[in-house]
């Protein structure tokens, strides 16, 4: 179904001769698009809690260390697009945002912070090629790996994180925070 309707697209697009999306494409990225981090989500998220029931953060977070990319290149491989999760407080520095995703990012947080809707983005990237972006917000469940120090997330954990990753900066998030946005190429 997803293949058939971006097939259809791109027969449409075709036609169109001009290097803007219609709204018809534009429609049927956006859903492709969420589909594919919906997806990819559930993915990371399924692997990462049934670590999390093992064995605590201090068994997820090595698993998170050594799975979260491999996880991601499956999902790109099943959808054939590049998928990655942009922030500009990272823990992973492979995760770096583009100026553009830094644009999108600090978008979303005025957007946030007006209580105006969080509305996920299709455009050409310059590349030439189309790109979406949507938010990643803070749950509880996320609290133990990126929360406020010494509150949900303990020093203990704090220190593995450290150890893993020396620069990292994606901690004191509450419910509800802008943590990155998902930028899938396609
Ligand atoms: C068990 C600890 C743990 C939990 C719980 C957790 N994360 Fe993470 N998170 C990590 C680790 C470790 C990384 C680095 C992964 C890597 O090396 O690719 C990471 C990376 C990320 C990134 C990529 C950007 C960056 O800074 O590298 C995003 C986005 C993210 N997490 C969002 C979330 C969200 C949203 C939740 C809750 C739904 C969550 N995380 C829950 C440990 C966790």
């Amino acid at each position: 179904m997803l293949k058939r309707t971006l097939i259809f697209v791109s027969l449409l697009s075709l036609f169109s001769c001009n290097k803007k999306l219609s709204e018809k494409e534009k429609v049927a990225y956006i859903s492709t698009g969420k589909e594919i981090t919906q997806a990819t989500f559930n993915e990371l998220s399924t692997n990462l809690m049934a670590q999390m029931k093992l064995g605590g953060p201090m068994q997820a977070i090595p698993f998170c260390n050594s799975e979260a990319m491999p996880i991601t290149k499956k999902m790109e491989e099943k959808f054939n697009v590049s998928i990655k999760r942009a922030s500009d407080k990272l823990r992973n520095s492979e995760n770096k945002a583009t100026e553009r995703e830094l644009q999108i990012i600090s978008d979303y947080k005025s957007a946030l912070k007006n209580n105006t809707e969080l509305i996920p983005i299709v455009e050409i990237n310059k590349y030439k090629n189309i790109q979406f972006y949507a938010p990643i917000i803070i749950d509880s469940k996320c609290l133990a790996c990126h929360g406020k120090l010494g509150e949900e997330l303990n020093v203990k954990t704090d220190s593995l994180i450290k150890t893993l990753y020396p620069e990292d900066v994606a901690v004191g998030y509450k419910v509800g925070e802008l943590r990155g946005i998902w930028s899938i190429e396609f």
